[in-house]
């Protein structure tokens, strides 16, 4: 097929809207050379094109897409344009910045007297009461270092047996991240890191602390975690879709919390790219299994009913993760994202939300898992285009049945508003009658 293609044309488009559009004239581009989407952009018949062409479709790298929202960029995107990515994703996938909009958020759940902010009192490991959320109580204890040292130091204190993980905000796949059980280790670690670093980067170089999660639920003696995809397409209001088919990833290594393992990331970090350097692990598998078999498993030794509400609670708190940052997303129309969350579940069946990443990774490590990955890119794509296969941030974002494929809506603020206006319809009608 071929496609005409305005070369060169200036990268400043107008407000003005553009011509209709011919479906066989859709263009995309991509930031990732990865057969997944290129496989589902040319399933659609699209072209495509380099960047600074006029391309309909992008899936972006992140820095790419916050590049050209920047006002520097002086870019204008009309109507027949899509992105991958909100401009200011970081408010959700960055640790530090994850943490401090849900604290946020809970702040101001509690000052409006919103049930769902009621706290109970807990005893510490140190026999002192303190106080917990009852139902946002879903990510670790977690502070900024070396920001919210002095208030780390106060947390320590209460329960000085427990092992805490270190993490470098701005790093990804298990990099720079480390475990440790004394407070002299994280003194060690500021001292340290004042000589490394020039003060004034200091912020770039900043760690969250969090509590390590030290009872996982355990399959076969080794920890893992859930990796769920969650498609938001419009924040303000919310409309966000979960993908059925997520997955756990093991850890190579049986769990085992002694000392002398503290240092073995085979034993703790679940992520892929860290597992598959281990000598175990097993490429067949990819030590994944899929989030069906896992209910299965949990249905049977733990029963339907801990099951189905393990689950429930798991879509409850991306839900509140969302809401959590919602008001500060730069909610431009153009765009949505798909994010891979990271989600562990403690030995007592609760879950607890451990990041959330803004470019899940589209690797494939096994066939199923690029089956997986087709089907993924594949509904996402279907879910953000009009019915007409068009592109167009005019939508009112509300796709069919069959356009959500193997994804499920997890919340849309406006259908629930309709749904309302509806049922209050409803009932005032049958008043009349
Ligand atoms: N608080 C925690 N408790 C237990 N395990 C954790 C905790 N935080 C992270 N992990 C483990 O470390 C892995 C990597 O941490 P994560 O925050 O996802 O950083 P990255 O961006 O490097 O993937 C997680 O997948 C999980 O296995
Ligand atoms: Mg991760």
């Amino acid at each position: 097929m071929t496609q005409e293609v305005k070369k060169g044309s200036p990268a400043i488009y107008g407000k003005v809207t553009p011509p209709a559009m011919e479906k066989g004239k859709v263009t995309y581009c991509t930031d990732l050379d990865k057969s997944v989407i290129r496989a589902s952009c040319e399933r659609r018949g699209w072209t495509q094109v380099g960047i600074d062409d006029e391309w309909n479709f992008y899936w972006s790298y992140t820095q790419n897409c916050r590049n050209l929202f920047s006002i520097e960029s002086g870019y204008r995107m009309n109507d027949n344009q899509l992105i991958n990515h909100f401009p200011n994703h970081y408010e959700l996938s960055r640790k530090d910045l994850l943490v401090k909009n849900i604290k946020r958020y809970r702040r101001e759940l509690e000052r409006d007297g919103n049930p769902l902010a009621e706290k109970a009192d807990v005893v510490l490991p140190n026999g002192q009461i303190g106080t917990r959320y009852l139902h946002l109580d879903f990510i670790p204890v977690t502070y900024v270092l070396p920001a919210d040292y002095n208030m780390f130091v106060e947390e320590y204190r209460k329960s000085p047996q427990s092992t805490w993980i270190m993490k470098p905000c701005g790093k990804s796949q298990g990099a720079g991240i480390f475990l440790i059980n004394k407070l002299s280790k994280v003194k060690k670690w500021s001292r340290d890191a004042k000589t490394a670093f020039h003060p004034q980067l200091s912020n770039k170089e900043s760690y969250v602390i969090s509590r390590y999660i030290d009872n996982p639920l355990l399959i076969g003696g080794k920890k893992f975690d859930l990796r769920l995809y969650v498609l938001v397409t419009s924040y303000r209001p919310l409309k966000a879709y979960l993908f059925q088919h997520g997955f756990c990833r093991f850890c190579t290594v049986k769990y085992d919390t002694s000392v002398a393992e503290l240092d073995n990331m085979y034993v703790h970090l679940t992520n892929v790219s860290v597992q598959k350097h281990g000598g175990d692990y097993n490429s067949l598998h990819g030590g994944k299994m899929s989030i069906q078999n896992f209910r299965l498993y949990l249905e049977g030794t733990k029963g339907r009913s801990v099951t189905d509400k393990l689950f429930a609670e798991v879509q409850w708190l991306i839900v509140h993760s969302l809401k959590a940052v919602a008001p500060v997303i730069a909610n431009d129309r153009h765009c949505f994202e798909c994010y891979g969350y990271d989600i562990i579940i403690d030995n007592n069946l609760k879950p607890w939300l451990v990041e959330v990443n803004a470019s899940p990774s589209l690797q494939s490590t096994t066939h199923n898992d690029r089956i997986l990955k087709y089907k993924l890119i594949d509904n996402i794509v279907s879910i953000v285009l009009p019915p007409d296969g068009i592109p167009d941030a005019r939508w009112n974002k509300i796709p069919n049945e069959e356009a959500l494929g193997d994804f499920d809506i997890l919340i849309d603020e406006e259908l629930i508003d309709r749904e309302d206006t509806n049922s209050r319809y409803n009932k005032l009608h049958r008043a009349k009658t």
